[in-house]
């Protein structure tokens, strides 16, 4: 486990986390974006409703899990940490169609959980910085979605220019993983996923892929 997924096994990293949350999309874009558009955009691009089943992946205090049930899905919140279950499951006591999996979405755990039930969609905000292993991760994503399904994800990208890898340093150290867009595509497009959406601000970048209706058979697994 890296510095970072430990510090998130924290009550006080999860207590707090929400307050962090509701500013960093204007923060990390300069304005142009804010919390309530980030939502905007996974409402519209996902499409989620009655009848589907989504995966908010890395979902923390289950601020997609609640967006997406708040549009008719049924939606599993996956998180390792079990402070941040507590806390999500704290604030969607008044929803319905949520339920949390406490499981690392680099193994196995949630395959063995799907059982082969694809997931119609699945969210991931910031999670890929916090994987030890973003591309098994994204293959670990990709494996559970249902052919035809989506992909709605927001990361952080490597900064470019002498400043900006020296500010990243420290979160480097920390375990946090800045993912390039062409690595995230291109290990998506192995595993049978093609860009619909993406948007950029910054470092800060939003992406809807979908799996195609055919499924790619043992997709390469590049770690
Ligand atoms: C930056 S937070 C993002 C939370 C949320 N998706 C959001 O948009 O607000 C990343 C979350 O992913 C979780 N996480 C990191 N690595 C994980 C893994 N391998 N399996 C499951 N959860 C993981 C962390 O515990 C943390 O709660």
């Amino acid at each position: 486990m890296t510095a970072v997924q430990r510090s998130n096994q924290l009550k006080l990293t999860a207590w707090g986390y929400e307050l962090w949350r509701r500013r960093s999309t204007g923060w990390l874009t300069g304005g142009r974006w804010s919390l309530a558009s980030e939502l905007e955009a996974l409402r519209c691009w996902s499409g989620a409703g009655p009848g589907q089943y989504w995966l908010d992946l890395g979902c923390s205090t289950a601020l997609y899990a609640r967006t997406l049930a708040s549009q008719g899905a049924r939606v599993t919140a996956v998180d390792l940490s079990t402070a941040m279950l507590a806390a999500a499951a704290r604030r969607c006591r008044d929803l319905s169609g949520i339920d949390f999996l406490c499981a690392d979405i680099e193994g196995t755990g949630l395959q063995r959980f799907l059982a082969g039930q694809g997931a119609d969609g699945i969210a991931m905000g910031a999670t890929l910085n916090e994987c030890h292993q973003p591309e098994l991760a994204l293959s670990r994503a990709a494996a559970a979605l249902r052919p035809g399904g989506k992909l709605f994800l927001m990361y952080l990208k490597p900064a470019g220019g002498a400043g900006g890898w020296l500010a990243q340093l420290p979160f480097r150290a920390a375990g946090v993983r800045f993912c390039a867009p062409a690595a995230v595509g291109t290990q998506l497009a192995r595993c049978g996923l093609t860009r619909l959406q993406q948007r950029s601000e910054r470092n800060w970048t939003l992406e809807l892929y979908r799996k195609q209706e055919r499924s790619v058979a043992n997709p390469k697994m590049s770690t």
